[in-house]
């Protein structure tokens, strides 16, 4: 089942609660949140204390994605705050198998995020414990930027590699994704769509109801 996850980076922090409603009453479904540690990643966002701060607003899936180090450190930090899914950077993480069984332990589904120049060969190992796939199709940290158009081709073989492991791994991408190109992104097998400009600029609701349009077409 394909899934709209919008990114709060593009939110107006100052409404954050009320922008997350706004996106979960128009039927995302997941809500894609992004911590930074302004040192994995150029940029600081916002962490647990925050999330947690807007956890009683919706009832979605909260999808976190940690650009920060060692996220080993934070992860039951961001069990506490309410998260569904924790994704990692496998750049990030000095011990990834260990930081994948620590997420699971705790009960959160694990995901692991690649950076665009990335070879999806780290994956091989942890293939069969990882809940889900993230797929930069930008340099993390910051929102807008344009979409990196070999992210088209690691998603097609990442799709490849899951299928001949006969494995229904979900596939996310993050970056760069517009109504213009959801399509291709959907037909190289990608099934989870993060957008944080393309749902926040202008109308949200409409945007996010455009996305599903594509989504059932
Ligand atoms: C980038 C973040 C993204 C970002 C996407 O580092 O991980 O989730 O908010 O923003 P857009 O969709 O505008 O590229
Ligand atoms: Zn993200």
């Amino acid at each position: 089942m394909l899934k709209l996850s919008p990114s709060v980076l593009s939110a107006d922090f100052g409404h954050l609660a009320e922008d997350i409603q706004i996106i979960d009453q128009a039927g995302s479904e997941y809500i894609h949140l992004d911590v930074m540690d302004g040192s994995f990643v150029p940029n600081i966002s916002f962490g647990a204390p925050v999330i947690k701060s807007v956890r009683p607003v919706s009832d979605k899936v909260f999808d976190v994605h940690l650009m920060i180090d060692e996220p080993v450190r934070f992860l039951q930090d961001y069990k506490n705050c309410g998260a569904d899914i924790v994704t990692v950077h496998a750049e990030a993480c000095k011990h990834l198998h260990r930081t994948i069984a620590a997420i699971k332990e705790l009960g959160m589904k694990a995901g692991v995020a690649l950076n665009p120049a990335t070879p999806l060969s780290v994956l091989d190992y942890v293939l069969e414990d990882v809940d889900m796939i993230l797929i930069m199709s930008v340099n993390p940290g910051f929102g807008g930027q344009k979409f990196i158009p070999s992210s088209l081709r690691k998603i097609t073989e990442t799709r490849a590699l899951l299928n001949s492991r006969g494995l229904q791994t979900d596939i996310q991408v993050d970056g760069g994704v517009t109504l213009s190109n959801v399509a291709e992104i959907i037909q190289a097998g990608a099934n989870v769509l993060v957008a944080g400009s393309a749902v926040f600029k202008g109308d949200k609701v409409e945007n996010v109801k455009a996305f599903h349009k594509i989504f059932s077409e």
